[in-house]
């Protein structure tokens, strides 16, 4: 099992606090990432993908699991 733990923030973003790399799958290519935690958008709006920019409050992005 992995030791990462990837929490979900109701209508929002998934922060993950460890160290991880995020991998372009086509390219192959490590994103820059300079602090942690990150924040990867789960709502499709953000204009800075695949990271959070807050647009999820904007747009009422609705997160519920079920
Ligand atoms: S989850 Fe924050 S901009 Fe999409």
């Amino acid at each position: 099992m992995s030791d990462v733990t990837i929490k979900i923030a109701k209508n929002g973003p998934l922060l993950i606090s460890e160290e991880v790399e995020v991998v372009d799958m086509d390219s192959g290519d490590k994103l820059a990432i300079d602090k942690f935690p990150i924040a990867l958008c789960r709502c499709g709006q953000s204009g800075n993908k695949p990271f959070c920019d807050g647009t999820h409050s904007k747009v009422g992005f609705d997160g519920s699991l079920a």
